[in-house]
């Protein structure tokens, strides 16, 4: 089972977008994916087709179970939009960082329930909030690697070094930090404010960033709108094709021993 966390403190830089299209291209290959949903926004959870105010005993209940409440068992909803496996997430997990934030043993809860929750799965993709906190510590703690979505502006350079510093900070409080790779997203070529910042991308972060890039897709939003990973509804299309690719190099990481990769 591989872990995969899609995180950036940053919002609207297209994480949800890229668990869903990665999560859809990888359910395409025949392989067994789980999704879950770390955000209390629920974007990935309303995506997949599910009310998220219906959804209290996904990562919500996971949590309280950890902290010796009594809760509904948390449990993964089969076969959602593109056959996708969901532990969903609900707007309560909005209060966890104030009522356990500070419990000893709540930073590796997620880490835990996969143990048994992730069993039988090829993929889990953790889709993470756009802010730090008890949901974002569990996923770095549980993830084997980080994929980080950046936008190819200028402003979204901030976000990154901030994205990048707390992966530093946690990784120094934990044996080892996940490895990380940078994706450029929402790429338009046509304008040279988007061109000057993928460069100034490859510079600054060069060996960690993706040598290629998901380009600007209205596709995208469409395939949304309809519930699907646009990875399925529009394999073709130029942003699936993108997706496609991307899955191909985080399964060729995975499938080369870490020596390889260190010489
Ligand atoms: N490559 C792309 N081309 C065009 N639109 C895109 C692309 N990627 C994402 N979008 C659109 O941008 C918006 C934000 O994307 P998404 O919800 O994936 O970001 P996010 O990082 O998960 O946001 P949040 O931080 O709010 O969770 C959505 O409307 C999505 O359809
Ligand atoms: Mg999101």
């Amino acid at each position: 089972m591989n872990v995969w966390a899609v995180a950036n403190q940053k919002g609207g830089v297209g994480k949800t977008t890229t668990v869903v299209s990665l999560a859809g291209e990888l359910a395409r290959q025949g392989e067994r994916v789980l999704v879950v949903d770390l955000d209390p926004h629920a974007s990935l959870t309303s995506y997949l087709g599910l009310d998220p105010e219906t959804t209290d005993d996904g990562v919500y209940a996971l949590f309280r179970q950890a902290a010796g409440e009594s809760t509904p068992s948390p449990h993964v909803r089969p076969g959602q939009a593109e056959g996708l496996d969901l532990l969903p997430a609900s707007p309560a997990l909005a209060v966890l960082d104030r009522t356990l934030g500070t419990r000893k043993g709540m930073g590796v809860v997620l880490q835990k329930g996969l143990a048994s929750l992730g069993q039988g799965y090829d993929h889990v993709l953790l889709d993470c909030p756009p802010m730090l906190g008890i949901l974002m510590v569990n996923a770095l703690a549980a993830c084997d690697r980080l994929v980080i979505p950046v936008q190819t502006e200028f402003l979204a350079l901030h976000g990154l070094r901030r994205m990048l510093r707390t992966l530093e900070m946690i990784g120094r409080s934990r044996d080892r930090a996940p490895e990380y790779i940078i994706v450029p997203t929402q790429f338009d070529r046509r304008t040279r404010a988007a061109t000057q910042s993928l460069y100034t991308l490859r510079d600054e972060f060069h060996p960690h960033i993706w040598t290629q890039y998901i380009p600007v897709d209205t596709r995208f939003r469409e395939a949304s709108r309809q519930g699907r990973a646009l990875t399925c509804s529009d394999p073709a299309s130029r942003g699936a094709q993108a997706y496609a690719s991307l899955a191909r190099h985080l399964l060729s990481l995975e499938n080369t021993p870490q020596e390889e990769l260190a010489s």
